[in-house]
């Protein structure tokens, strides 16, 4: 089997109906008993026409990650679920503010994500999102907090990273929060030229972020991708979710080739498998017979995932050795 490596993977978006069947079962949870019915509440509909759109169908996988148990088994069971599909190392990322809606604190749901991490075999990270919105700046500054008290090197919380609706609220507007986190040593991934344009990501490089979450329309700013190259900032791209989400209004110019062609560091990533439909192994099929990525190109998207990854040396080192 190929291995994969997934840098950008969003917890509630990786939910596939069959977790989230054993997610609604342990936690006495009703769900639709057609399959069909199921899949079309979870995943993306044809006619999604934005980001702000596709983010509504988080609701579902998220009211099932609002305990302990329900966060702690989706870890377990996302993790596992991708190991077997040949992915090697993952950084999963999940807000913990988003799932305190019965009464968990996002300490508890910090605690619940990280007794997961030990339950399964996959090597694994956590990134704990910050979300854009309006009047959470106190569970910004929480989830923060919890960053600075849990961050570690390895084997749990690494890194913070901006999530949410990039169009209705811009990156620029997160700088003095990043700026201290940057100042407190947390690394840090940031949303990106996703729903908005080159102007976000200049404002998230201003910020100190050395990871772009997407970063695909970075093209629009010819100056924005010479900033990118010659700071060596890497990008999280995921073609599927970019795609589903009409980040750019032609897919068949999508730039990841070209990306890498210009030197840029890219990587290639699942964003929200569950919700998309798709797994890390069908995003390289993808971009290899849509965009032609050749055998060589897609061993720099995981030597490039490997140096960007937020862990240490060692497990780099580990990692290397294994994908040869
Ligand atoms: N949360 C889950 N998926 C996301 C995406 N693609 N952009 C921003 N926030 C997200
Ligand atoms: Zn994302």
């Amino acid at each position: 089997m190929d291995k994969y490596i997934d840098l950008h993977l969003h917890l509630d978006g990786a939910v596939t109906p069959d977790i989230a069947r054993k997610l609604a079962k342990m936690q006495n949870i009703a769900l639709p008993e057609d399959e069909e019915e199921l899949k079309k509440l979870l995943t993306v509909q044809e006619d999604c026409q934005s980001l702000t759109e596709f983010l509504k169908c988080f609701d579902l996988p998220l009211s099932l990650m609002q305990t302990a148990e329900g966060l702690r088994e989706a870890v377990r069971l996302v993790a596992d679920n991708i190991r077997s599909q040949g992915v090697i190392y993952a950084e999963i990322r999940f807000a913990p503010q988003l799932h305190t809606q019965k009464g968990m604190t996002q300490e508890d749901a910090v605690n619940a994500a990280l007794e997961g991490l030990r339950k399964t075999e996959l090597k694994a990270n956590l990134i704990l999102c910050l979300m854009r919105g309006e009047g959470n700046e106190e569970q910004n500054e929480e989830t923060f907090r919890l960053a600075k008290k849990y961050l570690v090197e390895d084997g749990g919380v690494v890194a913070l990273d901006l999530a949410g609706a990039e169009a209705l609220f811009p990156t620029a507007g997160y700088k003095d929060i990043f700026k201290r986190v940057k100042e407190a040593g947390i690394p840090f991934t940031m949303h990106a030229g996703e729903a908005a344009g080159p102007e976000s990501i200049k404002a998230a490089l201003e910020s100190g972020a050395t990871r772009i979450g997407h970063g695909v329309r970075a093209y629009e700013d010819p100056e924005v991708v010479k900033l990118i190259k010659d700071k060596g900032i890497v990008l999280e791209m995921c073609p599927t979710s970019n795609r589903q989400t009409h980040a750019i209004p032609d897919m068949s110019k999508y730039p990841l080739v070209e990306y890498l062609n210009q030197g840029i560091k890219v990587t290639l990533n699942t964003d929200d498998m569950g919700i998309e439909g798709t797994t890390l192994a069908e995003e390289y099929r993808y971009m290899e017979k849509g965009f032609g990525l050749t055998i060589e190109q897609k061993k720099i998207l995981l030597g490039n995932a490997i140096d960007a990854a937020f862990t240490t040396q060692e497990v780099k080192e580990q990692l290397r050795k294994t994908i040869v």
